[in-house]
């Protein structure tokens, strides 16, 4: 075959080979064209060409998972329109991640209900769906592991997440708005959230800190602590009654209303039958 024209047939060929295999096209017969026409440039000294188009194209290999990623996450674009997340399989590495070792304050139910106050809350307002959905499923997923670590799970959450929303096709700006959302959700980091995702996410994680769950939580973790009634009062006031004016949606800022007062209801009766107030 004609020098020139191998050179130019050779890069196309594995080209085309590795867009088919993107598509899951079998390509044996491209690949194995592919080959005999090295072959042929070797035969004519020309070996130097056939080294750099392997490193080439071993580059290009090693850059194919972003491609993939970035078709993944287009379509994912086009057919859901960020309204949209991938809900089953985030869950099912939550919880297996997770365990059932969970106790007290941070049991897998808060997730869940965190992820639906998220969803409420995000209503009509602009939200990217993908981002808040992965948000609220992840944001506590280091959490039995932060002492382990000396890491706080609002770090640590972000990195464990990237793998898998990688694998779901997630935009790598999709994940880093997860990581900053999660970042930004813990109370006592006084954090500011930097994208709305963030925003709503941490107004939902503190609502599930307040009202009645609120109240069942604290007492659930005080008892797991063994700090007893004295702990549970203590953690009220350093934190839980100061979470209506950590609002940062109008949507939390509503519903964050009834929840203090139900929790500052309960506080004062306790308080009141403990003989601490008249
Ligand atoms: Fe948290
Ligand atoms: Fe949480």
């Amino acid at each position: 075959m004609n020098r020139e024209l191998a050179m130019v047939i050779i890069p196309i060929f594995r080209l085309v080979s590795i867009l088919l295999a993107l598509n899951g096209v079998p390509l044996g017969f491209l690949g194995r064209a592919s080959v005999k026409l090295e072959t042929s440039l070797h035969r004519q000294n020309l070996r130097w060409y056939s080294d750099f188009l392997k490193v080439v194209f071993k580059g290009f290999l090693a850059w194919l998972p972003s491609i993939n990623r970035y078709g993944k996450a287009l379509e994912l674009n086009q057919s859901e329109d960020m309204t949209e997340f991938p809900r089953e399989p985030i869950e099912e590495y939550v919880k297996q991640t997770l365990g059932d070792d969970e106790i007290g304050a941070h049991t897998y139910d808060h997730i869940e209900r965190v992820l639906t106050l998220a969803l409420d809350m995000a209503g009509e307002m602009r939200v990217n769906i993908r981002v808040l959905g992965a948000s609220a499923l992840l944001h506590d997923i280091g959490r039995p592991f932060e002492k382990q670590v000396e890491k706080s799970h609002s770090v640590l959450s972000g990195e464990m997440s990237v793998e898998i929303l990688r694998n779901l096709g997630y935009y790598d700006s999709e994940i880093d708005s997860v990581i900053q959302a999660i970042r930004t959700h813990r109370f006592s980091e006084g954090l500011e959230p930097v994208n709305v995702e963030g925003e709503i996410l941490s107004d939902a994680d503190k609502l599930d800190a307040m009202g009645a769950i609120g109240v069942f939580r604290a007492i659930a973790q005080a008892s797991v602590d063994n700090r007893g009634i004295e702990g549970f009062l203590q953690h009220a006031h350093e934190k839980l009654l100061r979470l209506r004016d950590l609002m940062y949606t109008e949507i939390g800022q509503q519903m964050a209303q009834e929840r203090h007062k139900v929790l500052e209801e309960f506080v004062n009766q306790l308080e009141k039958e403990m003989g601490l107030v008249s």
